[in-house]
C-alpha cells in the first residue's frame, strides 16, 4: 500500500485530467456532479482523491477525514495543517451526532497584554507574524481523537498518502505558484534558516513541491500517533523554533495538549435541523441565531437577493455580531449564554422590532442583556460515505500560510491563532472583529472562533454537509450557503458558487462580493442608509446534499482549485 502510494501520487495530477471518476468544478457555470457511493469535497483535488482513495479502500468517514486532514497539511500549506487547529462535525447514518474540537490554546505563558506596548496600545503584527502569533496546534491530536473513536483503517494506512506527497512532491497548480511567489518576502523574513517553499527562482504551474522535512514529521506521527508530535523530536524542534524568535510554546503545553468532543448546537429551521459547532466556535450558535432570525420572514417569495431579504439577512447579522462579540468565548473559561442566543423566541421577538425601510445604524445596536450574565486562510471539507455517515470538518492556521514560520527541522507552519483573541477590547483583529472579556487571553484558553463545518437533516435524514473558511464571513457564508438550498432552490454547485455578502456589525456596512447584489438593489439600500463595501471573494465554500433518491450532490467553489471527486 504504502510503496503503492509512493509510486502513484507524483502523477496524479496528471491522471486527474484523464479520470472519469473524478470531475472538476471550476467555473460558476459548472452543474453539480452526482455520485453514487461516497463524496468528498475539498480544497486541492489530491486531497479529494485521497478521501476517495480511502471510502473506496473500505474506509469510513472519518479515516477518510483523518487522510484528507493530513493530505491538505501537505498539498494546502495555506492552511491545510498538523500546525493549527479546527472542528469537526459528525454525523453517523443512525442521526448519532457529536462535534470534536481540535482547536489550538494559548500556551501557559500568555496573558492578556501580551500584544501590547508600555502605552497599552496593540503592536502591529505581533499577534499574527512570527512565533509568538502561535497558539498550541491541536490537529495532531484532534486526528488521533476522531480516529480513536470511529477510525476503522490502520492509523498508519490513512498517513501513507500525505507522508507519499510530501517525499515525493506534487505538481503545484497555477493558483498555488502564484501565491507561494506572492509571499516569499514575508516568508524569508520569518525564516532565517530558509524553508522548503522559499527559491530565488520564481515557482511556476507544474513544478514539484517536495517537502521532506514535513515527509519526517508525518513518519513520527504515523509511527507514534500524537506523541510523535507532541513529544520527542518534533517537540524539541517547535520548542527549538520558538526560541529562535519570541515564540512561548513549551514541551508542557504540548504535552498537556488535548482535543475535547464537545455536545454540539443543535436546533431547529423551520422543518430542518442544524447540527453545527458549539463554543469555542461562535459559529454554530450565531448560525442558528441568524437562521432563527429570518425564519419568519417570506425570504422564498421575496427571492434570492432581492431588496427585502438582503435587508432581513443583515439586520440580523449586524444583531447577532453584536451579541458574538460581547457574549462568546471559550467555555471552559466563560460562562457562554448558549441557550439565550439560540433562543428563537428571543431571535424572533428581536427582528419584530427591526424596520427593513431603513439601516439601524450599529451603533445603536447593542449586544443583548441576559439576567445573570454581565456584559484570510482556512479550508473547509465535506465527506459522505457509503452508510451515510457525514464528516463536516474547518481546519485552519488562521491567516494564509499561519504565522509564516516554518518550524524548522519539522518542515511545518506554525498558525498565527493567537490573533482571534481579543488583544485588547475595542481593537478589532485581523478579520475586524471586536472581543471583550469574554474573548481575553488568559493561559490554556481557546481563541473564540468564527468556524462553523455544519450538518443539516430534513426530517431526521441527512441532508446537507456545508462549510467554508472566511474568518468573520464564515457564519454569513454557511447562512447563506442553507438558504440558497432551503429556500432558493439552488443544486449544490450553485449554491457554493451564488455571489456572497456580509455584515458583522462593526464595521458597520456591507461586504459586497462582486457579482452580488443587483445593482439597483445596492443603490436602494446605500440611500437607506446601508454603506457598501466592494470587496473580493468571500470564502471558499464546499456543500454536498444528499438528493431524495439518495444520490449525493457536491457542490466545490469555483472561487479555489476546490474539487469534488466521489465514486
Ligand atoms: O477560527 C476562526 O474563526 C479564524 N481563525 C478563521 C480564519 C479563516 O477562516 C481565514 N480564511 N480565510
Amino acid at each position: 500500500m504504502y510503496i503503492h502510494m509512493k509510486l502513484f501520487y507524483p502523477f496524479l495530477f496528471i491522471l486527474f485530467v484523464s479520470s472519469c471518476q473524478v470531475r472538476q468544478s471550476n467555473q460558476h457555470t459548472k452543474k453539480s456532479q452526482e455520485f453514487s457511493q461516497g463524496a468528498v469535497v475539498t480544497a486541492h483535488p489530491l486531497a479529494s482523491q485521497i478521501g476517495v482513495d480511502i471510502l473506496q479502500q473500505n474506509g469510513n468517514v472519518v479515516d477518510a477525514a483523518v487522510a484528507v486532514q493530513f493530505a491538505l497539511a501537505v498539498v494546502y500549506p495555506n492552511a491545510g495543517n498538523i500546525g493549527g487547529g479546527g472542528f469537526m462535525v459528525y454525523r453517523d447514518h443512525s442521526g448519532e451526532t457529536t462535534s470534536l474540537d481540535f482547536r489550538e490554546k494559548a500556551p501557559g505563558k500568555a496573558h492578556r497584554d501580551m500584544y501590547l506596548d508600555k502605552a497599552g496600545e496593540p503592536i502591529t503584527d505581533l499577534s499574527l507574524d512570527g512565533q509568538l502569533a502561535a497558539g498550541v496546534p491541536g490537529s495532531v491530536a484532534g486526528m488521533e481523537e476522531a480516529h480513536k473513536k470511529f477510525g476503522s483503517l490502520a492509523w498508519t494506512t490513512l498517513l501513507a498518502p500525505a507522508i507519499a506527497l510530501a517525499e515525493q512532491g506534487f505538481a503545484l497548480t497555477a493558483r498555488q505558484a502564484k501565491e507561494f511567489n506572492a509571499h516569499q518576502e514575508r516568508f524569508k523574513r520569518l525564516n532565517k534558516n530558509g524553508a522548503e517553499i522559499i527559491r530565488e527562482r520564481p515557482w511556476r504551474a507544474g513544478d514539484i513541491f517536495i517537502q521532506k522535512q514535513l515527509a519526517n514529521t508525518l513518519k513520527r506521527i504515523a509511527e507514534k500517533g500524537s506523541a510523535g508530535f507532541y513529544t520527542g523530536e518534533t517537540a524539541d524542534l517547535i520548542v527549538a523554533e520558538m526560541k529562535r524568535g519570541n515564540g512561548i510554546i513549551s514541551h508542557a503545553d504540548l504535552k498537556n495538549y488535548r482535543a475535547v468532543w464537545r455536545q454540539p448546537i443543535v436546533g431547529s429551521y423551520k422543518n430542518y435541523s442544524i447540527i453545527s459547532m458549539p463554543p469555542p466556535s461562535s459559529g454554530g450558535i450565531a448560525l442558528l441565531a441568524l437562521l432563527q432570525s429570518v425564519e419568519k420572514y417570506p425570504l422564498q417569495e421575496w427571492g434570492f437577493q432581492s431588496d427585502s431579504t438582503v435587508r432581513a439577512m443583515v439586520e440580523a447579522e449586524r444583531r447577532v455580531y453584536a451579541d458574538r462579540a460581547t457574549h462568546l468565548g471559550d467555555p471552559d473559561f466563560y460562562n457562554v449564554p448558549v441557550a439565550y442566543l439560540t433562543n428563537k423566541a428571543f431571535n424572533q421577538e428581536r427582528m419584530k422590532q427591526v424596520s427593513l425601510k431603513k439601516a439601524t445604524p450599529s451603533d445603536q445596536v447593542k449586544a443583548a442583556k441576559f439576567p445573570g450574565y454581565e456584559s484570510e486562510e482556512t479550508t473547509h471539507f465535506c465527506i459522505v460515505d457509503n452508510k451515510g455517515n457525514a464528516v463536516s470538518l474547518t481546519t485552519t492556521l488562521n491567516g494564509s500560510y499561519g504565522a509564516g514560520v516554518w518550524v524548522d527541522g519539522a518542515g511545518f507552519l506554525l498558525n498565527n491563532e493567537m490573533d482571534d483573541f481579543s488583544v485588547k477590547p475595542g481593537t478589532p483583529n485581523l478579520y475586524g472583529l471586536l472581543g471583550g472579556k469574554a474573548n481575553a487571553i488568559q493561559p490554556e484558553k481557546r481563541m473564540l472562533s468564527a468556524m462553523s463545518p455544519t450538518i443539516v437533516e430534513e426530517n431526521g435524514k441527512l441532508k446537507m454537509v456545508i462549510g467554508t473558511p472566511g474568518g468573520s464571513t464564515i457564519i454569513t457564508s454557511v447562512f447563506q450557503g442553507i438558504l440558497n438550498v432551503l429556500e432558493f432552490d439552488m443544486d449544490a454547485q450553485a449554491s457554493v458558487s451564488a455571489p456572497r455578502f456580509h455584515h458583522q456589525w462593526k464595521p458597520d456596512r456591507i461586504d459586497v462580493e462582486e457579482g452580488a447584489i443587483a445593482t439597483d438593489i445596492r443603490q436602494r439600500l446605500e440611500k437607506d442608509g446601508y454603506t457598501q463595501y466592494k470587496r473580493g471573494n468571500i470564502g471558499r465554500m464546499e456543500n454536498i446534499i444528499v438528493l431524495p433518491n439518495g444520490k449525493l450532490q457536491v457542490g466545490a467553489d469555483p472561487r479555489g482549485d476546490d474539487f469534488a471527486a466521489g465514486y
